[in-house]
């Protein structure tokens, strides 16, 4: 069964659309290059605030933080002044963004307050400014997240699909909630679809895919062009993969064994060492640990343990003597 077939994002294309979703504090290059390994049409940076960008603080710059093997990379904005939109977005195409994705779903109200997010689908108009800025500011497609609206009395996604398109966007993504829903209730699939009906734009489904099951039910209930794997990746970054190759018709693919599930926890815990420093590096890697480790026996204690340490080479070192009894070297 094939159900995915190749996209193309302005001159990109993207062979088999299973995506990445953007997430503050979840989808730094560490975890990316990991998911893309494993497998994923598109990686999707944190949200990058476009002020911060222009200020290059350390922070948006290590949000900005690519690696050539997950190429093409998505870079993602937000913002809610059309000129600073802009500058930020050429800045990040300097930096060498495939894509640049604008915001319009985060329904956070640090940032919802500043009238970026899902604010900018109450009011349209800014949003087109907002599109329209960054469109002409960049050679690189640029490229649209957003929700079904604000609330259930406006879902005007449909609407705001349209505008996008006329302004030169080339891909839209639908988290099927509304702002007010925040995580809320369950994502609703069928809704895509009217967006989906509303522009000729490749239109990728968002929000509770969680397996390949879920993924194919969203793409049919959806009528879309590809998935948005978030939170279903937490302690999973070889979700995506499994996903893309059930969807292409390469069949099941296995979950890794758990001596490559410890690899890759000491990769990703490596990594975010060498990018945020030592301190910052062990309190990020904490709710990634508590992740990976989610369901297997003892976890729990586990977790409390590992998170009193501050030295990273302990927490490896109780890494390793907590996997110990699943490795295959164990058991030989
Ligand atoms: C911790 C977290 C951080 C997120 N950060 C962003 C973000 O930076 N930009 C964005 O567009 N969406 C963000 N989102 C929303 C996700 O991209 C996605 O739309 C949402 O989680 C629904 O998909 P899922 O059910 O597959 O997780 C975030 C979600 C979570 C849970």
């Amino acid at each position: 069964m094939q159900t995915l077939k190749p996209i193309t994002v302005g001159p990109l294309t993207i062979d088999a659309p299973v995506i990445l979703a953007p997430m503050t504090g979840v989808t730094d290059l560490p975890f990316r290059k990991i998911v893309k390994r494993y497998g994923a049409g598109l990686t999707v940076s944190e949200m990058i605030a476009s002020q911060a960008m222009i200020r290059e603080t350390r922070q948006s710059l290590q949000k900005a933080a690519w690696d050539p093997t997950e190429e093409p990379v998505s870079l993602q904005l937000a913002g809610c002044t059309p000129r600073e939109m802009a500058e930020a977005a050429k800045l990040n195409e300097q930096r060498g963004a495939a894509i640049i994705d604008i915001n319009m779903g985060c329904p956070v109200k640090k940032v919802v307050n500043g009238d970026a997010g899902s604010a900018l689908m109450r009011d349209l108009k800014l949003a087109g400014e907002i599109i329209d800025s960054t469109v002409k500011a960049v050679k690189v497609p640029v490229t649209l997240k957003m929700r079904m609206g604000w609330c259930h009395d406006s879902l005007n996604a449909p609407d705001l699909a349209r505008i996008a398109e006329d302004l030169g966007v080339k891909m839209i993504t639908v988290h099927g909630r509304t702002r007010n829903q925040m995580y809320k209730g369950s994502a609703d699939w069928r809704f895509v679809r009217r967006v989906k009906e509303a522009t000729s734009l490749p239109v990728i489904v968002n929000g509770d895919i969680c397996s390949r099951e879920d993924a194919r039910e969203a793409l049919a209930q959806s009528g879309a062009d590809g998935v948005m794997i978030g939170r279903g990746a937490y302690g999973r970054p070889w979700l995506l993969g499994q996903v893309m190759a059930d969807l292409s018709g390469n069949g099941d693919k296995p979950e890794p064994s758990m001596d490559e599930q410890l690899a890759v926890i000491i990769e990703q815990y490596d990594a975010m060492q060498s990018l945020y420093g030592r301190q910052t590096g062990v309190n990020l890697a904490r709710k990634h640990i508590g992740w990976y480790t989610k369901g297997l026996t003892g976890s729990a204690e586990f977790r409390n343990k590992v998170n009193q340490l501050d030295d990273p080479d302990a927490v490896l070192a109780m890494l390793g003597e907590f996997y110990s009894p699943w490795l295959s070297r164990a058991a030989a």
